[in-house]
């Protein structure tokens, strides 16, 4: 059977690739610690499961808006009042099946075969594909200096008339990176300047430790709902731990919003309002759920870090945010794959 060429240049996705290995290797028996895709090992918050529960048991589960059942979307004007500061409309809101879905639907809605995302790295490896997915061309900018951060003039440096939207994931997945205010902030400058789309993809703004705070990027426009070149992705999946209710969201203009929504209404239709129920229980309920979450996501970062720091010749970096080790495990995996190997563990990828 012939497949399209589009179709046939995609990668599979490799976290998602590591994470079904791993489930096999476990159900072999085998004794698996996998660096694939972020999961936090929580259970789903108590209120959440509760009100699946009672729309399933309701028996009404039928087809919601395409844009999102009106509860779970009040639930996300409010989280956006709360966490940053934003007074928006439901209608500057659309619900999609996870933050990935939310970002598939914005490129498709957005780019023209060619048209170039900026894309920083290191980054989360579905954005690439993703751009492609649509016909667009993913540029990476990498820091020049082998940090995790770039520098405003390497983006600026890769700006061309095609370049349509940047892509800023902070906290960082891969590197476990929190980008600077300053850097944040003229980012959203630059964007504006050159009217560039920034499509800021906070799904774990939540998750940082020590106290820190993100600042909310809708700090750094003066330009309000409507003309600001910010689109906010964000979703329960990493904040709560519900990775596989699949609910994200996009808080971006109205005229947006509705182009989002024609393309939903024509693929997925809506999203379950099982799942819907389910997050806006989690959205509205006691936010104890987080802390408890973030607080074991640190605690399991510092064992890691002391263990690692253990091994002789592996230089650990700190990061500020996540819960995933092989953040912490980037600069190291030639050694620890030599660590693996001798100390007897099985190494698997
Ligand atoms: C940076 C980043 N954005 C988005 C997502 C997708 O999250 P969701 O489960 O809401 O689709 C992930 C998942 O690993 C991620 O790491």
């Amino acid at each position: 059977m012939e497949i399209s060429k589009l179709a046939g240049s995609i990668a599979e996705s490799p976290t998602v690739k590591l994470n079904a290995e791993a489930a096999k290797l476990r159900a072999q028996g085998e004794s698996i610690v996998h660096f694939g895709i972020g999961e936090p090992k929580n259970k789903a918050p108590q209120n959440a499961i509760a009100s699946a529960i009672e729309k399933l048991q309701s028996g009404e589960v039928k087809y919601a808006p395409s844009d999102g059942l009106p509860g779970l979307k009040k639930a996300i004007v409010q989280y956006t009042e709360k966490n940053y500061g934003r007074t928006i409309d439901t209608a500057n809101v659309v619900v999609s099946d996870g933050a990935k879905h939310s970002l598939a639907n914005l490129f498709y809605a957005l780019l023209n075969p060619g048209d170039q995302v900026i894309i920083l790295a290191p980054y989360w490896v579905s954005y690439p594909e993703m751009v492609k997915m649509v016909n667009g061309v993913p540029v990476i900018v990498t820091p020049a200096d082998g940090s995790f951060y770039p520098k405003l003039s390497e983006i600026e440096k890769s700006i061309t008339p095609a370049t349509r939207a940047i892509i800023v994931n902070s906290p960082n997945n891969p590197s476990g990176a929190i980008f600077s205010d300053e850097f944040i902030g003229q980012v959203v400058d630059l964007c504006e300047k050159r009217n560039i789309l920034l499509l800021m993809d906070d799904i774990y703004h939540k998750l940082v430790f020590e106290g820190r705070k993100i600042a909310p990027v809708y700090n750094f426009t003066k330009k309000d709902i409507e003309s600001t070149n910010v689109i906010v992705i964000n979703g329960i999946s990493k904040t709560y731990g519900m990775t596989g209710f699949r609910i994200g969201w996009i808080v971006t203009n109205r005229k947006l919003a509705k182009i989002v929504t024609n393309i939903q209404s024509q693929s997925t239709t809506c999203n379950s309002p099982i799942c819907q129920v389910a997050a806006e229980a989690a959205l509205t309920g006691d936010q104890s759920c987080v802390d408890t979450l973030v607080a074991t996501i640190q605690k399991n970062r510092d064992t890691v870090l002391q263990e690692l720091r253990s091994i002789p010749g592996v230089k650990v970096e700190k990061p500020e945010e996540h819960f995933i080790a092989s953040r912490i495990l980037a600069h190291s995996t030639r050694i620890l794959w030599r660590w693996l190997i001798s100390s007897s563990r099985k190494p698997s990828l």
